[in-house]
């Protein structure tokens, strides 16, 4: 998108999680125009409208209920529809429900002569991001799942409280499958710029067991808020927010999205949550991290469990 034009931004899918993002983008003021579209054409008119009387506080932007042919001229297209996870369901459960949605949400996207990028963020993220892209013909840079950008949120988030610092000084990432089999790298974890080693040796902060149950907290942070509430929106939101920051404003920012790797990591053909470096024009570049042994093979059985989902949906 070049800059001083109008940038617009479909939001496919005005559930709990399409209206929170679209509701964090007029609170941030991301974007011009905003079109909001589902199949219940009811719910994306009183969103709009909602979000139009919301707008005098904030920065200018026009917002309409719209359809697929709103995605011609659209800079970004997120897609936010599909089945949620009903308590006791795993996100891989809805694979085969959700592609199939997928298929025909793409389609009629593709048939507008859409030529922008897709943020993918219906789970299971990183098997609709691999189908996003096969689907659309798009180059995969311009196919972006929100991956573990949540999760690596979450992280931050827990590490925070534990070590008593900001969250933005917290640099620790979550990779692989947005889901059960995703992992900490804490090998590249630090605390401002002291890595968490240091501190494990020094006996300074949490250790190492209570570190792994951070992690497993950070793991299984959905079941948890599901069964409290029925679904997560508020967090997944506004990740999605801060990578459409991170691409309107051309920042270069790292962030874990799900992408697709070509032989970094030693993997390839899989959309999968890794560090890239993200900015207009998409996925500028995958960050490999020289892992340690036990990672890369966490990491390579969360791709499997993902290539296996999908040989059975594609
Ligand atoms: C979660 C959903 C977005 O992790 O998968 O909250």
């Amino acid at each position: 998108m070049e800059s001083g034009k109008v940038t617009r931004i479909v939001v496919i899918g005005t559930g709990f999680v399409g209206s929170s993002y679209a509701y964090a983008l007029v609170n941030q003021g991301l974007g011009n125009e905003l079109i909001l579209v589902d199949i219940n054409q009811k719910k994306a008119e009183g969103d709009a409208m909602d979000l139009n009387h919301a707008v005098p506080f904030g920065a200018p932007m026009r917002i309409w209920a719209g359809d697929y042919a709103d995605c011609k001229d659209a800079d970004l297209v997120v897609i936010t529809a599909g089945a949620n996870q009903r308590p006791g369901e795993t996100r891989l459960d809805l694979a085969g429900r959700n592609a199939q949605i997928f298929r025909s949400i793409v389609d009629q996207v593709m048939e507008s002569g859409f030529n922008g990028l897709f943020l993918v963020a219906t789970n299971p993220v990183d098997v609709l991001s691999y189908a996003t892209w096969k689907f659309s013909g798009l180059p995969a840079r311009r196919v972006i799942g929100s991956g573990t950008i949540l999760d690596t949120a979450r992280l931050r988030h827990l590490l925070s409280g534990a070590y008593r610092v900001n969250p933005q000084n917290v640099h620790a990432y979550i990779i692989g499958e947005h889901g059960d089999t995703e992992l900490p790298v804490w090998s590249h974890a630090s605390i401002g710029v002291r890595p968490i080693s240091e501190y494990l040796k020094q006996g300074i902060g949490p250790s190492r067991e209570e570190l792994d149950q951070i992690f497993v907290k950070v793991r299984d942070a959905a079941y948890h808020i599901i069964e409290r509430k029925g679904a997560t929106y508020y967090a997944i939101a506004m990740g999605l927010a801060r990578l459409t920051r991170a691409i309107l404003n051309d920042e270069n920012s790292v962030l874990t999205v799900s992408t697709l790797l070509s032989g970094e990591y030693g993997l390839e053909d899989i959309y999968i949550g890794v560090p890239a470096v993200v900015n207009r024009s998409g996925v500028r570049e995958v960050v490999d991290l020289n892992l340690t042994e036990e990672e890369r093979k966490k990491l390579h059985h969360s791709a499997e469990v993902l290539t296996r989902v999908l040989k059975n949906i594609l």
